[in-house]
């Protein structure tokens, strides 16, 4: 569905934004997500003063602020990453956003002694546990000892590359918060699991794993990226990432609280470009993304940083 098939001009009730496109889209075409996710999956309500930002965002069921990392994977040279960091130290970006940039492990000590503080390091991934004879893997405390404020778990290409199962990653993800990380969490369905209308089942799953391993939900950021979104060049519509992170924030109302439903950064990843990530920020449930080969180009990811401006109300 073509963003430009958005025509009903969105009508907005206190900071609460009624969204009669979604309502529509899902009505006719997603009756068994109305079946799945019950109405409750709207929290947020025009008289909820808690939900008020100071920024006058208005396209926004969470309360969380703006995030958008750069997952740089298994990509650049000492050379490509100096002149990346100078791209990105000399980029204005939009002040109400969590940025953070996610290098290979070996470059992350190149990345915190020369990029701004503006912007946050987060690995790719971290030990279970603590270290010791593990060979090939990083602890989640030289991760700290790098400067690392972040990690990301349960991306796709460890789950289904690489081969981590759901709750192995719960268990790190619990590491990680229990020695003060902050972790993106990952989910996202294959297109077989989509095509065979399993998209709920397989991320409520995902979540559930995190969910039953963690105590806290106070710094994880949730990354919602459909397989075959990731790297393809086939971006998710707006309508159809805004679906699953409404589902997902349903999700950790009825399974977790309302409070942490609100809280939680829903953040999207899958194709990610300067291009379409205005559009996608637009959507309510969209609190941010998590970008992979657009990331590498430091220009290109400012701009999507700065789509965060597209959620504010024009003048
Ligand atoms: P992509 O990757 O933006 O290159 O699709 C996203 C990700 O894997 O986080």
């Amino acid at each position: 569905m073509a963003a430009t098939s958005l025509t009903a001009p969105p009508s907005f009730s206190g900071l609460r934004r009624i969204s009669p496109k979604l309502d529509a889209a899902a009505v006719s075409s997603h009756q068994s997500f109305f079946h799945r996710v019950n109405s409750s999956t709207r929290l947020v309500s025009s008289s909820s003063s808690s939900h008020r930002s100071p920024r006058g965002v208005v396209a926004m069921a969470g309360s969380g602020k703006f995030f958008v990392g750069g997952n740089w994977k298994c990509n650049g040279t000492k050379d490509s990453i100096a002149k990346l960091i100078s791209d990105l130290n000399s980029a204005t970006l939009e002040a109400d956003v969590d940025v953070v940039v996610s290098p290979p492990f070996v470059y992350i000590d190149q990345v915190k002694s020369s990029l701004t503080d503006r912007i946050d390091i987060s690995g790719q991934n971290s030990w279970v546990g603590k270290g010791g004879a593990f060979t090939g893997e990083i602890s989640v405390e030289q991760l700290k000892d790098l400067g690392c404020k972040w990690v990301i778990l349960g991306h796709s290409e460890r789950r289904h590359v690489i081969g981590e199962k759901d709750e192995f990653i719960g268990k790190k993800a619990a590491y990680a918060l229990s020695e003060g990380l902050g972790v993106i969490a990952c989910i996202g369905e294959k297109l077989e699991e989509r095509e065979a209308g399993k998209t709920f089942d397989v991320c409520f799953a995902q979540l559930k794993a995190f969910a039953d391993a963690v105590p806290s939900w106070d710094n994880i950021v949730v990354a919602y990226e459909p397989v075959w979104a990731i790297g393809t060049g086939k971006v998710a519509s707006p309508q159809q990432a805004q679906e699953v992170h409404v589902a997902v924030r349903g999700w950790l109302k009825k399974n977790v609280s309302e409070e942490v439903a609100s809280k939680t950064r829903i953040i999207y990843g899958g194709s990610v470009n300067g291009g379409n990530s205005a559009e996608l920020a637009k959507e309510e449930d969209i609190d941010g993304f998590l970008v992979g080969g657009a990331s590498l180009k430091g220009p290109e990811f400012a701009t999507i940083v700065n789509s965060v401006t597209s959620k504010k109300v024009a003048a």
